[in-house]
């Protein structure tokens, strides 16, 4: 959180939010005039997350249901993006970075944190991570290991312009996603079918084992160390 420079004032979204690892440690940090944004695509980690929030008396956290390629996020709402160990669960990246734009500020910034591992190992190689992030614009500013969890924060900076979905060139990754063949030719984001984006090759899904499990992979920032 101090490397992405979250400060009182700001409003944060934690997105792929889980049972709320982040959420309630950001709403810490923030206090109870914060505005925190905690979404995810399953119902279930957000009623329990919810339950958590009552539970401990934290205010300031507004639960959203997001889609799986569209965070649903207000417009002009959010100044720092944390998305924790949930960017290789999305399974059309480039959608989902598009539909996530319009909610950034301007001068917003993106911190994906995830593992060094094939998608289908759970994490994001780093290359892929840049090339995606690139293909729709976001500028990456810094990139920072974490130990001594085998993991790393990557933070971005919100694009100034979108390009038009049609001239967005899909990454390639071994074994990491697919790049199905038509999605170049389509002519804008609104006329663009679900099933026209690049896709990951393999549908991600999270037990919630694992999701308390991660929750507890996820290493303090007093270990953060410069790559
Ligand atoms: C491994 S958990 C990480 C939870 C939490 N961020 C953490 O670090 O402990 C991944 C979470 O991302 C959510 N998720 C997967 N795809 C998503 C998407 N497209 N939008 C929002 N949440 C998503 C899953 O439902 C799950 O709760």
């Amino acid at each position: 959180m101090n490397l992405l420079g979250i400060t009182s004032g700001q409003r944060v979204a934690d997105i792929g939010a889980g049972l709320g690892y982040y959420t309630v440690r950001l709403a810490r940090r923030l206090g109870p005039g914060a505005t925190i944004f905690a979404t995810d695509v399953k119902v279930e980690y957000l009623n329990r997350l919810k339950e958590r929030l009552t539970r401990e008396r934290i205010a300031g956290v507004r639960v959203v249901l997001g889609l799986p390629r569209d965070p649903r996020l207000p417009p002009d709402s959010v100044y720092v993006a944390i998305l924790s160990h949930m960017y290789h669960e999305i399974e059309n990246p480039y959608e989902f970075l598009y539909r996530l734009r319009p909610a950034l500020v301007a001068g917003a910034r993106v911190g994906i944190i995830d593992t060094d591992e094939p998608t289908q190992r759970h994490g994001t190689p780093p290359a892929l991570l840049r090339c995606e992030l690139a293909a729709v614009g976001y500028r990456e500013l810094d990139f920072v290991l974490l130990t001594p969890a085998d993991g790393y924060l990557a933070i971005f900076a919100t694009p100034e312009t979108l390009p038009q979905p049609e001239a967005i060139t899909p990454c390639r990754a071994s074994g990491s996603r697919s790049t199905p063949t038509g999605f170049r030719s389509r002519p804008s984001i609104l006329a663009v079918s679900p099933s026209a984006w690049p896709t990951r090759s393999l549908a991600m899904t999270m037990t919630e084992d694992r999701a308390q499990a991660r929750t507890h992979e996820v290493v303090s920032e007093e270990s953060l160390v410069r790559n």
